[in-house]
C-alpha cells in the first residue's frame, strides 16, 4: 500500500482563497485587516518564517508591517514596541517571532501582548481559553493540524491520536485542541515525551500519530501499525553535501518507510509548515471580523 500524501501547500491554498473572500467583505465594510510582526535578530530560520508571513498577508489582501530589531536589543526596547503594537489600531494582531535572544524573557513578552491582539495564541489568558473550549485565537501549528486533517478526510472525532512531543507551542494545545466535545475534534488523545517508557507501545496504538518532537527520523514505520494517519510536524536540518545550502529539511518521520505502511501521511517540507502561516493569516481575519461584529 502507498500512502495518501497530505498535501499542505494545497490545502494551504484553498484556505487561503477563502480568507481572501473574507478580507473583500471587510474591505468593502472600510475595515483592511492588519498583522504586525516584531523580529529581533537575524535568525535564518525566524527570518524564513516572517518571509513567508508577509508573502501570505500580501497574497489574501492582509496589511502587514515587520518591526525588525538587531540581535542585542534590550528588553525593555521590545516591550515598548509591544506596547505600541497593543495600543495601533491599525493592527487586528500581532506575534513576537520565537525564539527570542537569550537575554529577553520570552514568557515576559508573551504576558505583555494583549490577549485580544495575540495571533499566535500563546497568551496565558488565551491558553486557558483554549482549555476550556472558549473562543480564543488558536495556535497556529496544532490549528493547521486539525484543519489538515478534516479537510483532507481524516476527522480526528472518535479516533485515538497520540501525539509524540509536549511542547507550548504545539504539543500541549494539540492535545487541548483535540480533546474539545466539538466537531472536528472529540478524540481521545495520548500525549508522549521524553518520560514516555516504551514509546513504540503507544505509537502503534495511534489511529493518528501527529510527530512533533524535533528529531529526524524519531518515528520509524516499525513504530505504527497499518493503516495510521500521519502528521509530521517536525522540521529538522540535516546535512546535505549535494544541497546547494548544504542541508536540506526532514521531519521527525521516517517518510519513505512510513509511507509505504501508512494510510497517509504528510511530507516534509509540504505539510504541516504552510498551514501554520495560513492560520496565523486565519486569526488576524477573525480577529478583524471580531472588531467588525461579524463573528462572536
Ligand atoms: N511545521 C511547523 O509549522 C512547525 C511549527 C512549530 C514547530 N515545528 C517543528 O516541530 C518540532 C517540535 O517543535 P517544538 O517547538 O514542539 O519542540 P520542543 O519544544 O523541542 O519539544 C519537543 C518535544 O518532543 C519531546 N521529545 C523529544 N525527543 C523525544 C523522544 N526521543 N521521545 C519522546 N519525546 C521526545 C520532548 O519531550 P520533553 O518535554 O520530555 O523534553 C518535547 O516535549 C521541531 O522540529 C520544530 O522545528 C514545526
Amino acid at each position: 500500500m502507498s500512502a495518501k500524501i497530505i498535501k499542505g501547500i494545497e490545502v494551504a491554498a484553498l484556505v487561503r482563497e477563502e480568507l481572501k473572500i473574507r478580507v473583500q467583505k471587510l474591505k468593502e465594510k472600510g475595515i483592511t485587516p492588519g498583522l504586525g510582526v516584531v523580529l529581533v535578530g537575524e535568525d535564518p530560520a525566524s527570518v524564513s518564517y516572517v518571509t513567508a508571513k508577509a508573502k501570505g498577508s500580501a497574497e489574501i489582501g492582509i496589511f502587514e508591517q515587520t518591526i525588525n530589531f538587531p540581535a542585542d536589543t534590550p528588553e525593555e526596547e521590545v516591550l515598548k514596541a509591544v506596547d505600541r503594537l497593543n495600543k495601533d489600531p491599525k493592527f487586528n494582531g500581532f506575534l513576537v517571532q520565537l525564539p527570542l535572544p537569550k537575554h529577553i524573557s520570552t514568557d515576559k513578552i508573551i504576558n505583555f501582548i494583549s490577549p485580544e491582539k495575540d495571533a499566535d495564541g500563546f497568551h496565558p489568558v488565551n491558553v486557558g481559553k483554549l482549555l476550556r473550549g472558549e473562543p480564543c485565537p488558536l495556535p497556529c501549528t496544532p490549528y493547521g493540524v486539525l484543519q489538515l486533517l478534516v479537510r483532507s478526510g481524516y476527522s480526528p472525532e472518535g479516533k485515538h491520536v497520540v501525539v509524540c512531543g509536549r511542547s507550548n507551542i504545539v504539543g500541549k494545545p494539540l492535545a487541548a485542541l483535540l480533546i474539545q466535545k466539538k466537531k472536528g475534534a472529540n478524540a481521545t488523545v495520548t500525549v508522549c515525551h521524553t518520560g514516555t517508557k516504551d514509546l513504540p507501545y503507544f505509537t502503534k496504538q495511534a489511529d493518528i500519530l501527529v510527530a512533533a518532537m524535533g528529531v529526524p527520523k524519531a518515528i520509524t514505520a516499525d513504530m505504527i501499525r497499518e493503516g495510521c494517519v500521519v502528521i509530521d510536524v517536525g522540521v529538522n536540518r540535516v546535512p546535505d553535501p549535494t544541497a546547494t545550502k548544504g542541508f536540506r529539511l526532514v521531519g521527525d518521520c521516517d517518510f519513505e518507510a512510513m509511507k509505504e505502511k501508512a494510510e497517509a501521511i504528510t511530507p516534509v517540507p509540504g505539510g504541516v509548515g504552510p498551514m501554520t502561516v495560513t492560520m496565523l493569516l486565519m486569526n488576524t481575519v477573525e480577529s478583524a471580523e471580531r472588531t467588525a461584529g461579524l463573528l462572536k
